[in-house]
């Protein structure tokens, strides 16, 4: 009994640690879903994000926000969005089955 409080303690601990990164992406990956489908998956011309490799989904978004690649909305969609949202965005995508 006496290894019990321990234990919690690091399970507590463990859960602390994962949750920032498992909350943050997909609050901010929920404003892609209207467009890119519910699973990430594309829906008719718009293409689909899901198990994509994330430092390609990163660079995309980058060369959206920077005007470097040309685009009809992602453009401005991605000037709404930090470095920050679009590595986490990108690693909820990539986890997801294509
Ligand atoms: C209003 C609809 C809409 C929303 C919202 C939207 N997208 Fe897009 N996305 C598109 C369209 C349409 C394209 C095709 C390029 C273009 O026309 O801008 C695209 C293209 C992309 C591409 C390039 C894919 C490829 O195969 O080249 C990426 C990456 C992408 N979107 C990521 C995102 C992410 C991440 C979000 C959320 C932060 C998002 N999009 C939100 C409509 C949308």
């Amino acid at each position: 009994m006496r290894l019990l409080p321990p234990l919690l303690g690091g399970a507590f601990l463990a859960w602390a640690a994962i949750l920032p990164a498992q909350a943050q992406a997909p609050l901010a990956a929920q404003g892609c879903l209207g467009c890119h489908g519910p699973q990430g998956a594309g829906i008719g011309s718009v293409p689909g994000l899901a198990g994509r490799d994330q430092a390609e989904l990163v660079a995309q978004m980058r060369a959206f926000r920077a005007n470097e690649r040309p685009g009809t909305i992602m453009g401005r969609i991605a000037r709404g969005y930090t470095d920050a949202e679009i590595i986490a965005t990108a690693a909820y995508f990539a986890q997801k089955p294509r």
